[in-house]
């Protein structure tokens, strides 16, 4: 083979490679304000997200999304069925995302839709794998317009040892009626003044 299109071949495959490594990362948001702070979260349709990125934009700290192994399927009906077959049997789905540098933190905010008007199982099963006894824990949320049901008080429950400050509840998306991303443009501005007052209650200038 000539020596170039060895090279090519190689190189090729390196950046293959790399993809392939990236693909399995979850990408922490950082910022260099407040280094103690976690904001964790899932979503689904970004509400949530466009939360967690308000509180990230006041107290800094770092950022990151809570992925799955096993991703959800993308129907709405089928993603209902599972996380309530889920909730049932109370299976707890793997967590693709790690978080390597929990001890760094002192302040966790851990962000979830209402699914089920229960908690997640994906933050379900971050509860289990991390030990946050200790830690400042503060929960927020988005619904569609029933509340968060019992996801504050489940995030008491699994978290016992932890300081577990006053939630927010903020109505997001209605994803059954096809409107799925609603924090956003004048409405935002409305959430963003909600969530800088929680914030500042909670002690955050
Ligand atoms: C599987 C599933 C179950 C849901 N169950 C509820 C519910 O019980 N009560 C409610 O108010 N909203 C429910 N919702 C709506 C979401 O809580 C709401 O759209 C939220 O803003 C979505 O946040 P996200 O955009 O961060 O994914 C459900 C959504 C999904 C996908």
């Amino acid at each position: 083979m000539k020596k170039w299109r060895f090279f090519l071949l190689i190189s090729l495959w390196v950046s293959l490679l790399g993809c392939t490594q990236q693909s399995n990362l979850t990408m922490t948001e950082t910022t260099t304000k407040n280094p103690s702070i976690l904001i964790v979260y899932v979503s689904r349709t970004q509400n949530t997200k466009a939360v967690a990125d308000m509180i990230q934009q006041s107290v800094g700290g770092d950022k990151i999304a809570l992925e799955l192994v096993v991703p959800y399927p993308k129907d709405y009906e089928r993603m209902v069925d599972q996380v309530h077959r889920e909730n049932e049997t109370q299976a707890l789905p793997a967590l693709k995302t790690k978080i390597e540098n929990m001890d760094q933190y002192d302040t966790v905010f851990v962000g979830f839709p209402t699914w089920d008007m229960q908690l997640p199982p994906p933050l379900k099963r971050f509860f289990h794998q991390y030990d946050l006894a200790g830690k400042k824990v503060i929960p927020f949320n988005t619904h569609a317009g029933y509340g968060v049901g019992s996801g504050f008080d489940t995030v008491k429950s699994l978290c016992k040892d932890c300081d577990v400050r006053r939630g927010i509840s903020i109505e997001g998306g209605k994803e059954k009626q096809g409107r799925l991303l609603v924090i956003q443009k004048d409405y935002a501005k409305q959430v963003r003044n909600d969530v800088n007052q929680w914030l500042q209650r909670l002690g955050f200038d």
